[in-house]
Parts: C-alpha cells; sequence; structure tokens
C-alpha cells in the first residue's frame, strides 16, 4: 500500500477573521527523494502568529502563500531517507517544511538537532524563532534601562514569557506584564518572576482606564516597552514612557485580522516630546547572530534562570485550530502541534 501524507493547503486568503475553513486536509503519497535530497517525516509543528500575514495577498516582509499551496511553518523532524551527503537517516532537523507529515528537501535552510541538549521542540521555541525573537528584540532593539521599568505585553505567551525575563537579567528593576486572564497574569507573576501582571480583559478596550492601572504599576514610568500586540493596549503605555524610553514593535496581534484600523494612533506627540525611539523590527535581522543568542538562551535555561512553557495540541488535523488558539488567547505558552510521538522524547 502506497504510505500518503497528510498536508493542510492554503483554501482561500481570508478577508477579515479566518477560520478552519480557510485551510484544506489533502491526502498525496510520500514523496521519494531524488539525487542531494533526503525525506523528513516531521514530528513537530511550529504556529505562529506571523502565518496570518502569510495568508494575505500583497507586499511585506515575506512571500505569501499563495492558495493551494502548503501552509508554511516552521518543523522538527526525523530523516528517515537520505541522498544527500550531509544528512543520514535518524537525524533530526530543523526546517521550516510547513504543515505536513512528509516533506523531501535539499536542505538548503535545515538544521541538525542534537537531541541531548534539550527537547528538540525547542528548536522552534525557545531555542528557535521565538527565542531569538525574544532575545535580540529585549536586547537589541529595546535595550534594557539598568534600574528601569520594562513593560511587556502578550507577557505569558512565546516570545513575552521570555522578554521578562530577559530584561530582569539585563538589569530592569521593574518588569510588568499585560496579559489575558487571571491564570495568565498569575503564571507570569508566580513562575516567570514579574513584579506584577495587568489582566487588560476586565477594561473594555478602555485604554485610559488600562493607563491607569498601569500607571499604579509602574509607579516610576515606563522605560521599555515590548509591543507585541498593537492596538488599544499599546496606545495605553506612550503616555507613561519616560523621556528617552525604548519601544520594540516586535508585533501587533491584536490587529492581524482587521481590514479596517480600529483607532487612529495618537501617540506622536509623546514620541517627540520624550525623545522615544520607537523601532519595528524582525528576528530575522539578527540572522547572522543567530548562535550567539542560541548559545545566551541556553545557557541561561541550563543555569535556571529562563523558564519556558509549550502547549501541544496532538495530531496534523489540529493545525488549524492551534493556530485558531493564538487569536483566541486561548493557547497558554508556546503553540505546537505534536504530528506523532517523539523518538528522542
Ligand atoms: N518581529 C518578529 O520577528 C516576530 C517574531 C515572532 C513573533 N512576533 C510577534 O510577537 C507576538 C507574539 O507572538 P508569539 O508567537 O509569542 O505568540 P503568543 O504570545 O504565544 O500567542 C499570541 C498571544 O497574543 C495575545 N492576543 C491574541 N489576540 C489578542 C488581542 N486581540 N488583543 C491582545 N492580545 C491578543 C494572546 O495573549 P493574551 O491571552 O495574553 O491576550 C495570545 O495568547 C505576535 O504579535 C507575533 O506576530 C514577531
Amino acid at each position: 500500500m502506497t504510505a500518503m501524507n497528510r498536508q493542510w493547503l492554503l483554501a482561500e486568503q481570508p478577508v477579515g477573521p479566518f477560520d478552519e475553513n480557510t485551510f484544506r486536509l489533502v491526502e498525496t503519497p510520500v514523496p521519494a527523494p531524488g539525487e542531494g535530497e533526503f525525506l523528513v517525516r516531521n514530528i513537530w509543528l511550529s504556529v505562529d502568529p506571523y502565518m496570518r500575514g502569510r495568508m494575505n495577498a500583497g507586499k511585506s516582509y515575506a512571500k505569501p502563500v499563495d492558495v493551494g499551496a502548503v501552509m508554511e511553518g516552521g518543523t522538527v523532524g526525523e530523516v528517515i531517507a537520505s541522498n544527500h551527503p550531509d544528512f543520514a537517516v535518524g537525524d533530526i532537523v530543523d526546517e521550516r517544511l510547513g504543515w505536513q507529515e512528509f516533506a523531501v528537501t535539499r536542505g538548503r535552510g535545515a538544521r541538525k538537532i542534537d537531541p541531548s541538549l534539550a527537547p528538540v521542540s525547542t528548536a522552534v521555541g525557545v531555542l528557535g524563532m521565538p527565542g531569538m525573537t525574544a532575545y535580540f528584540g529585549t536586547k537589541e532593539v529595546m535595550g534594557v534601562k539598568e534600574g528601569g521599568t520594562v513593560v511587556v505585553s502578550a507577557a505569558s505567551g512565546a516570545v513575552g514569557g521570555l522578554v521578562g525575563q530577559i530584561a530582569r537579567i539585563d538589569g530592569a528593576a521593574r518588569v510588568v506584564g499585560i496579559a489575558g486572564g487571571d491564570a495568565k497574569c498569575r503564571y507570569c507573576v508566580d513562575e516567570l518572576g514579574y513584579d506584577a501582571c495587568i489582566d487588560y480583559r476586565g477594561f473594555g478596550k478602555d485604554t485610559a482606564a488600562l493607563g491607569q492601572a498601569l500607571a499604579e504599576a509602574c509607579p516610576d514610568g515606563i522605560d521599555g516597552y515590548f509591543d507585541n500586540v498593537g492596538g488599544w493596549i499599546s496606545d495605553a503605555i506612550y503616555p507613561l514612557a519616560n523621556p528617552f524610553g525604548r519601544v520594540a514593535i516586535c508585533g501587533m496581534i491584536s490587529e492581524y485580522n482587521l481590514t479596517e484600523p480600529e483607532r487612529v494612533p495618537r501617540y506622536t506627540r509623546q514620541i517627540l516630546t520624550n525623545r522615544l525611539r520607537v523601532t519595528g523590527f524582525i528576528v530575522t535581522d539578527f540572522w547572522n547572530r543567530w548562535s550567539e543568542g542560541l548559545e545566551g538562551m541556553a545557557g541561561w535555561i541550563a543555569e535556571g534562570r529562563i523558564r519556558y512553557r509549550e502547549d501541544v495540541e496532538i495530531g496534523i488535523e489540529n493545525a488549524p485550530k492551534a493556530l485558531l488558539k493564538l487569536f483566541r488567547s486561548e493557547n497558554f505558552g508556546k503553540q505546537l502541534v505534536r504530528l506523532r510521538d517523539d523518538p528522542t522524547a
């Protein structure tokens, strides 16, 4: 019997919020590797907020996924057949092989993972793209003022959960999170060492009321803001920023599904009068320093200074559900999909 490969294709480019019908599950025969190629059986699939942007037509910092193409995504898998000189059967590789159980690749973007160093799922989490986003975004883009106050939105998430801890390591005196719900806020304070965490859900999108709560949580003002969400939550930050404060614009997940802007940004005046430095970044800006970031993060994990959390859905059929969780604030930690038992675990 022919072995089959389940794949999720992009079925349509959604306008506004997407749902399970945005994708189509198909089965195709498992491909055979040609000369210079190898076949990977994926174990872990990473789902990430940027995927919403890839479903849109039009110009962005990366090419969109075509309708009918396999949804894009980072993966960790095992080499099960190889005609490639550098990749052998049994190797564990991290590559962007997309939402499918098997893939043939030439391995140009593949990285071999050593399962003895850390659970291999971390290659798409704390020791992968989100981890490096937090690492370089905090240290290099936002920068941490010694003795200052840092605020992080989506504070318990794959990126945000690390940012608060890195800010503390780098000398912040006060780290304040903004997160959705009591459980996430408790996790930020009790497990990740945030000094305070504000549950934004009770504020009904009232920026002034959230600002009041933030002012109480940040009595010395805000020196650094790591922005993961954009929208009305981020609007509450700017009036509280100290002179020469720094903002890293990492993401704006609250706006990715909007077809019209929900509000007009009002903070240009504060940027001017307080001489704020507001910088957007994409983690690949730091591609040439990746190994430095991995070393730093792995060292902190080994020393017990960085904690992380994974949220795992089982089975490729649950990939759309896993992605939807990010936009419904239902994930708690780095969202992954496990496609099969992890042979390295
Ligand atoms: N610049 C880059 O290179 C780069 C790289 C990676 C990620 N990012 C960005 O970083 C951000 C976080 O990504 P992540 O992978 O760490 O995801 P995550 O924080 O693990 O998960 C997404 C979280 O966003 C929050 N959220 C969703 N919808 C929201 C809304 N309408 N309003 C407020 N919060 C909302 C939810 O947290 P709560 O329950 O706390 O609301 C949700 O759990 C995203 O904006 C992503 O695009 C950027």
